[in-house]
């Protein structure tokens, strides 16, 4: 796919970071995306690069928030030549840097002194603390022999993910429950493709950069009010409990993502989005006004993580191209939130 990056039509390349976006992220709740066929030949590979015609030539790269040991065979040659014949590789954030962990880290955190067991409902925080003491429990069973054969382990893994988990904002703490499930505990251990891109670019001597600062792909979350955020914390709790007594089917898996990703499908994952909008929480069981609140928080973050970001971030590409025409850039985007 190719774009001339004139003046009028760089809002296509506005356009190319959103799509990209809208359908990677991978929290599975806020944004779903439809379920295309889930097969594929074999000649429909993954095609998520955009040049960028100019000279030396500049590209848009999707990535995906996933192990890159599921993808890296289905991404074409074009894309991988791109990526090293690029001078500067720019990703949302710096994924190597130390720093951006330990912001990552502490603008998660609740303000000093407060504990969620003081925040939450009583209902809310004893549910929670079951659902991870369950959680806790299973983790063991959940590991592959290959993760365990890595050192990777239960205890170490669970501190990593949740051990400090009662000085988290619910906000985070919502994403986190999110993430502690089955297959996502068995695809940790491997780099995801961001960060493998990152790691290669490194290798490689690469100059690198982020056209964000943790702090804006942060705040925007803390921004939900509490009511906003005790609801997406109930439901989710609702959805792991129903999950845990084998009533539920999540109907949204990484691994759907991964077909899709790896099918190239864009067309269907792109064109579809508005019929899905909602997060999935939202069934026909749930009354009116909480569907309202449902809708509400689905359209604070469309604002927020989707929209507002895509302005910012396509205004610093954009600025990037023109302050550095004579090279070859490497935008690789996508999954948005940083679990
Ligand atoms: C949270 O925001 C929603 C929508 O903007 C509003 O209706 C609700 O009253 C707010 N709740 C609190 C506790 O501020
Ligand atoms: C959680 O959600 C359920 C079902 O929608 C509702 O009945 C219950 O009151 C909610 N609990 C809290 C603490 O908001
Ligand atoms: C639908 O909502 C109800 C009440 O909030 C909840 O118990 C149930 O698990 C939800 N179903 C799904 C598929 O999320």
């Amino acid at each position: 796919m190719t774009i001339q990056l004139k003046r009028k039509q760089l809002h296509l390349a506005y356009s190319v970071i959103l799509l990209i976006r809208l359908c990677l992220l991978p929290s599975p709740w806020l944004y779903q995306c439809p379920h295309p066929p889930t097969f594929c030949s074999q000649s429909e590979l993954n095609s998520f690069l955009w040049t960028i015609k100019r000279d030396p030539p500049s590209y848009f790269f999707g990535t995906i928030h996933v192990p890159y040991t599921r993808v890296w065979d289905f991404i074409p040659e074009n894309s991988k030549k791109a990526f090293q014949q690029s001078h500067i590789v720019y990703f949302e954030l710096d994924l190597t840097d130390p720093y951006t962990i330990s912001a990552l880290t502490s603008c998660q955190l609740l303000p000093q002194g407060e504990n969620l067991q003081d925040v939450l409902p009583r209902d809310i925080y004893r549910r929670l603390k079951r659902h991870l003491e369950y959680v806790k429990l299973m983790m063991p069973s959940w590991m592959t022999p290959d993760q365990r054969g890595k050192g990777l382990y239960a205890d170490y893994l669970f501190n990593a993910i949740a051990g400090n988990w009662e000085r988290k904002r619910p906000v985070w703490v919502m994403l986190m429950v999110n993430s502690l499930t089955e297959v996502d505990i068995k695809s940790r251990g491997v780099p995801v493709l961001d960060l493998y891109l990152a790691q290669e670019a490194e290798r490689l001597r690469k100059q690198t950069g982020a056209v964000e600062k943790v702090e804006e792909q942060c705040h925007p979350l803390n921004g939900l009010n509490f009511s906003q955020v005790i609801f997406a914390l109930n439901q989710t709790l609702l959805q792991q409990e129903s999950l845990r007594a084998g009533s539920l089917q999540i109907p949204y898996t990484t691994e759907d993502l991964i077909k899709h990703y790896n099918c190239g499908d864009l067309n269907s994952i792109i064109f579809n989005h508005d019929t899905s909008q909602v997060p999935n929480f939202i069934n026909a069981t749930l009354p009116p006004h909480e569907r309202v609140t449902a809708q509400e928080i689905d359209d604070y973050f469309r604002q927020e993580l989707i929209y507002k970001r895509n302005e910012r971030m396509g205004k610093r590409v954009k600025d990037l191209l023109e302050e550095y025409p004579d090279k070859s850039f490497f935008f690789a985007f996508g999954a948005g939130i940083q679990r």
